[in-house]
């Protein structure tokens, strides 16, 4: 029995401890510093590209957009892809700003192109704005209306003679993001996804290294390439439970993409009913009964995909989503299991995570974008319709690389 006095019995072990969770917080720590120097030579390469740009480009218009400052990474991106879509349907050069990367602060930036090269192409950056758009030739707009043609209103202000805007309030706030307005924007999106979407070399370069490392194909790859194909399945928990409470006190369906009439079919029954708060959970928040019988769903008759990769947020402070990948993959591995739920081709032989991913030093930063994009390429892809990660990769799959719905569910 240990006593109370402070003997080397009982203090040993507390200092080992102690030892052990200094050395891991100076690891994490070491592991997560940004790649300050990059980012650096990144904005410097920004400004040099933008100021050579207004020199050769006289006679341009530009817009510049209130937009969100520290949001999640896809909620960011996802409204950058938007306003830089529309600044190119009015004709505008789209003046890109910083990600604001919320877990260093409010006020730490990273620059765009280290990340999404698309809106940092045949662009500017926020910091040659003042050079080409002094403040006497600027002017200020607005374009939230309550119409239901919200799109067109914006597309109308912005199509003006006015050779320098700036938008003072925030067209892409979330009621616009969650109603059915920004269906309108759909047709003309997917095609700027095929045409203008690209992520950094960095990013590209991990997500080649984690293929080859976890033995991934890619959906359509040639059959000599190396790897299996995979479904992917994005696990959505962390803050999620809290967050779903919420959506159901304001009966929120499906955020952007997530809503298009054309996922329907994509949905895992029962339908979503948003003035019922058990299905709102149960879309939100799926039990991994749910999850299992959805996977089985896609899986069933796809005897050749024998490899599933799921996309999580498990971290030190959500742990227990490692317990609940634990168990998933239990299932998804076990013969008896899938003989019972009618596959047929056999249990998955892989089954990896997002942990598995081979970062190096100073790549955390990046570790989302990998996610979206191994999602993307996944021969199926089992998202959360109310997660803005999971609606990224639906909109690429389906925008970007002309996808099809069949290989979508959304919990
Ligand atoms: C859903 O919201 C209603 C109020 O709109 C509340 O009474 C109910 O308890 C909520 N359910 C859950 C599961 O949070
Ligand atoms: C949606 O849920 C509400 C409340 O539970 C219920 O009254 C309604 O019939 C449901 N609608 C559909 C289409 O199932």
């Amino acid at each position: 029995m240990p006593t109370i006095t402070p003997n080397g019995r009982v203090l040993r072990p507390v200092i080992l401890v102690l030892g052990c969770l200094t050395f891991l917080g100076y690891y994490t720590y070491l592991t997560s510093r940004p790649p300050t120097a990059l980012y650096n030579d990144l904005f410097t390469s920004e400004d040099e590209a933008s100021r050579k740009f207004i020199h050769n480009e006289l006679g341009s218009k530009y817009v510049k957009f209130k937009q969100l400052q520290g949001a999640g990474f896809n909620n960011q991106a996802q409204e950058i892809l938007l306003y830089h879509h529309l600044a190119l349907q009015t004709s505008r050069i789209y003046v890109y700003q910083p990600f604001i990367w919320r877990p260093r602060g409010e006020k730490a930036e990273v620059p765009l192109s280290a990340f999404l090269r698309g809106p940092t192409e045949g662009t500017i950056s926020d910091s040659a704005f003042d050079e080409v758009c002094p403040p006497e030739d600027v002017v200020r707009v607005k374009l939230v209306t309550n119409t239901e043609s919200q799109w067109e209103h914006a597309k109308s202000i912005l199509n003006s003679n006015d050779r320098c805007i700036v938008v003072e309030d925030w067209l892409f706030n979330w009621n616009y993001l969650a109603s059915t307005g920004i269906h309108d924007i759909w047709p003309s999106f997917q095609k700027y996804l095929a045409n203008h979407f690209k992520w950094s070399d960095n990013v590209l370069a991990i997500v080649d290294r984690t293929q080859t490392k976890l033995g991934l194909k890619s959906r359509g790859a040639p059959s000599s390439s190396q790897g299996s194909p995979y479904i992917a399945v994005h696990l959505r928990r962390g803050d999620f439970e809290d967050h779903c409470k919420y959506l159901n006190t304001t009966h929120q369906g499906f955020t952007t993409w997530g809503s298009l009439p054309l996922l329907r079919p994509a949905t895992y029954p029962p339908a979503l009913n948003t003035t019922d708060a058990a299905s709102i959970m149960e879309h939100c928040y799926p039990s991994l009964h749910r999850i299992l019988d959805a996977i089985s769903k896609q899986a069933r008759s796809r005897g050749n995909v024998r490899a599933i990769h799921i996309l999580h947020d498990g971290a030190w402070d959500h742990p227990t989503v490692y317990l609940q990948f634990y168990k998933l993959s239990q299932a998804l591995t076990n013969e008896r299991w899938t003989t019972q739920h009618g596959w047929v081709g056999g249990p998955m032989l892989r089954v990896t995570q997002s942990a598995d991913v081979p970062m190096e030093r100073g790549e955390r930063d990046w570790r989302v974008c990998v996610d979206v994009e191994l999602a993307r390429r996944a021969e199926v892809f089992i998202g959360n319709g109310y997660s803005s990660l999971s609606t990224q990769v639906v909109a690429l799959r389906l925008g970007g690389d002309g996808g099809k719905v069949e290989d979508i569910t959304l919990i």
